[in-house]
């Protein structure tokens, strides 16, 4: 009698991501991944963007909730928060804003969003909670994909404008498991006998990741998967000058600016608009997934790659 292979089901998970796939110039992307291959797993990294990339946009028919979206500490201004949200993020999507108005409107939105989380008076011990209780959940394929990536040693750098916090709390309870090759590079909150009194350093918002990209390479304290804390960045980014990026914005091909790579790869899911948006993404990026699909697409593509 012939069984399903485990081969057999990423084979067929692989072709139904192929279904919600756009490849504009499948030539150029061959060549890409043949002069990746030929660099060798050593000189790949991969960065990621987190909300709506890694996680997915849909969760049984409601949006999914992004990092900044799920906390909860003090109602009243978690009200206003969740307005901002249904004022601000129709316009992030919105592909007929000029970038400039754009990106004073994202500025507008975090700043506002931060004292709020401030004035809410928001503890660690909250941000706990609200992740337990979220409507958050990362993309069929993601753990699959960081597994390969981790035995192939390739380092992950999950580059957000969410909240670093949040997302290694979602990562500690949504995968059970640490990963030593993934860093998490975001807003970081500072806290104050437990309550959130600050964000550290310069705001990372949706359109300014391109002014950020080499924060990446400056040493962390924090890293997913070593608890022993701070390292060294540098090591990790400027040496592997392949870079396959995932994102879901067209801000975030900022993601890789600076790293003076060889080649890139990217990956753009499209979650919105996207009848308007996808003459856009397809420019942009060398591979578009459409209709909230899974990762096993990539998984599939970085297997090419290592
Ligand atoms: P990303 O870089 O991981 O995609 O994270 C940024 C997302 O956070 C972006 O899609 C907008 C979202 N966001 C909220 O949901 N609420 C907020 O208050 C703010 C400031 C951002």
């Amino acid at each position: 009698m012939g069984g399903v292979s485990g081969n057999d089901v990423a084979t067929a998970l692989a072709e139904k991501a192929a279904l919600a796939m756009v490849v504009a110039d499948p030539a150029s992307l061959e060549r890409k991944k043949a002069a990746v291959r030929d660099r060798g797993t050593d000189n790949l990294q991969v960065i990621a963007d987190f909300d709506g990339t890694l996680t997915r946009y849909w969760i049984d028919g409601c949006r999914g909730q992004t990092s900044h979206g799920l906390l909860k500490s003090n109602p009243e201004t978690d009200a206003k928060i969740q307005a901002q949200y249904e004022y601000y993020h129709p316009l992030e999507y919105s592909p007929a804003i000029p970038i400039d108005e754009k990106t004073k409107l994202m500025e507008e939105w975090w700043e506002k969003t931060h004292s709020l989380l401030i004035e809410g008076g928001l503890t660690f011990d909250d941000i706990q909670k609200s992740v337990s209780s979220a409507n958050i959940g990362f993309r069929d394929g993601v753990v699959e994909l960081f597994e390969f990536l981790e035995e192939k040693d390739v380092p992950v750098l999950v580059f957000s404008a969410g909240v670093a916090d949040v997302i290694e709390e979602v990562f500690r309870q949504k995968l059970h498991r640490s990963f030593r090759n993934i860093k998490v590079v975001s807003n970081r909150m500072a806290f104050d006998n437990g309550r959130l009194v600050a964000f550290k350093g310069k705001t990372i918002h949706v359109l300014n990741k391109n002014e950020h990209a080499l924060d990446m390479a400056a040493p962390v304290h924090d890293q997913l998967g070593d608890s022993n804390g701070s390292s060294d960045n540098s090591a990790f980014v400027k040496k592997r000058t392949n870079v396959l990026l995932l994102g879901d914005h067209t801000g975030d091909l900022g993601m890789s600016d600076g790293l003076n790579y060889e080649n890139r790869i990217s990956v753009g899911f499209l979650n919105d608009n996207v009848e308007k948006s996808l003459k856009t993404y397809q420019e942009a990026f060398d591979m578009v997934l459409l209709n909230d699909a899974s990762m096993y697409g990539v998984l599939e593509l970085v297997s090419q790659l290592c």
